[in-house]
C-alpha cells in the first residue's frame, strides 16, 4: 500500500533539532551560500537560503513561514526534476508536539530558474536588504494522483533521499510526469497510484471533514517568496554581443491536492 499511514515523527527529530531551528535566528551555514531577507505576501519578513552545487547541477532553496514551516525546494537539472518539501510544525496549543513533512515531485522545465552555474556566481552587496520579487508568476495547482517509493527514489533523483527522507510515506507525484519519466526509462516500481481524488465524486475536501478517520482530498499551498527566475542581458558598446549583467527575480505560489486516507494527516486544511 503506498498510501501514508499516521506515523509518529521520528523520535530524534521530535525531540532535538527540529524544535531547536525553530528558535535560530537563521538557516544552516554552508559555504556558497546565499541569504537573502525577503518580503513574504502577507507582508512579513524571513531569511531565505539558496544554494547552488555546480557538480550536481542543482540549485536548493529554504525559507521559513512565520508559522515555523521550513519550506525546500530543490531544481535538479541533471534529472530536470523539481521537488518540493514543508516540514510542518503541529499546533503545540491542539497538543500536537511533532512534525510532519510532506514531499511534491514534478518535473522541472527550461526557463523556470537560472542555470546552476549562474547561481552559484550570485552575490548581493548588501546583506540588509529587503528584498521583493520583480515578477508574481501565477498560482499552479497541481493534482497529485501518484506516489513514490522512497527506497526507490534515487532512479528519479539522486536529491530524494536527502530531501524527503522525513517524508518517506508522503512523496507525491502526479500520472503526466510520470509518464514522462518512465519514458525516460525510470523504473515503474518507482511510482504507485493513489486513490483517484477527482473520480470519487463523493470523496470531500478535507476542511469540509469533521471525523479525524475519514479519507479526504487534502491541500497544502506554498510559496518560493524570492528567486532568480531569470538571467537579465545588457549591451555595451564595448561588447559585441548582449551580455549576462543580473538576474530579474520571481516568486511563485503553488498548491498541490492530494488523497489522504484519514483527516488527521492533513490538519492544516481548515479553511472553508
Ligand atoms: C518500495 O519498493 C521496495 C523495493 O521494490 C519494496 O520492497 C517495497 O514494498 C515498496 N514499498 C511500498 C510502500 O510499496
Amino acid at each position: 500500500a503506498a498510501v501514508p499511514a499516521p506515523r509518529p515523527a521520528p523520535a530524534r527529530a521530535a525531540a532535538g533539532p527540529l524544535r531547536a531551528e525553530r528558535c535560530a535566528v537563521s538557516l544552516r551555514q554552508v559555504p556558497e551560500e546565499l541569504r537573502v531577507r525577503v518580503r513574504l505576501p502577507d507582508g512579513l519578513v524571513t531569511e531565505e537560503s539558496l544554494q547552488a552545487d555546480s557538480d550536481a547541477d542543482s540549485i536548493s532553496l529554504e525559507l521559513r513561514k512565520p508559522d515555523g514551516t521550513l519550506v525546500s525546494f530543490t531544481a535538479d537539472f541533471k534529472k530536470d526534476v523539481k521537488i518540493f518539501r514543508a516540514l510542518i510544525l503541529g499546533e503545540l496549543e491542539k497538543g500536537q508536539s511533532q512534525f510532519q513533512a510532506l514531499c511534491f515531485v514534478t518535473q522541472l522545465h527550461h526557463n523556470e530558474i537560472i542555470p546552476s552555474e549562474a547561481m552559484a556566481k550570485l552575490r548581493q552587496k548588501n546583506p540588509r536588504a529587503v528584498r521583493q520579487a520583480e515578477e508574481v508568476r501565477g498560482l499552479e495547482q497541481l493534482h497529485m494522483d501518484m506516489t513514490v517509493n522512497f527506497s526507490q527514489g534515487a532512479l528519479l533523483s539522486p536529491h530524494l533521499h536527502n530531501v524527503c527522507a522525513e517524508a518517506a510515506d508522503a512523496i507525491y507525484a502526479r500520472q503526466e510526469d510520470v509518464r514522462v519519466w518512465l519514458d525516460r526509462g525510470v523504473d515503474s516500481s518507482v511510482f504507485e497510484a493513489l486513490p483517484k481524488t477527482s473520480e470519487q465524486a463523493e470523496l470531500p475536501r478535507c476542511s469540509q471533514v469533521g471525523d479525524p478517520g475519514k479519507p479526504c482530498a487534502c491541500r497544502y499551498g506554498l510559496s518560493l517568496a524570492w528567486y532568480p527566475c531569470m538571467l537579465k542581458y545588457c549591451h555595451s558598446r564595448d561588447r559585441p554581443a548582449p551580455y549576462k549583467c543580473g538576474i530579474r527575480s520571481c516568486r511563485k505560489t503553488y498548491s498541490f491536492d492530494f488523497y489522504v486516507p484519514q483527516k488527521q494527516l492533513c490538519l492544516w486544511d481548515e479553511d472553508p
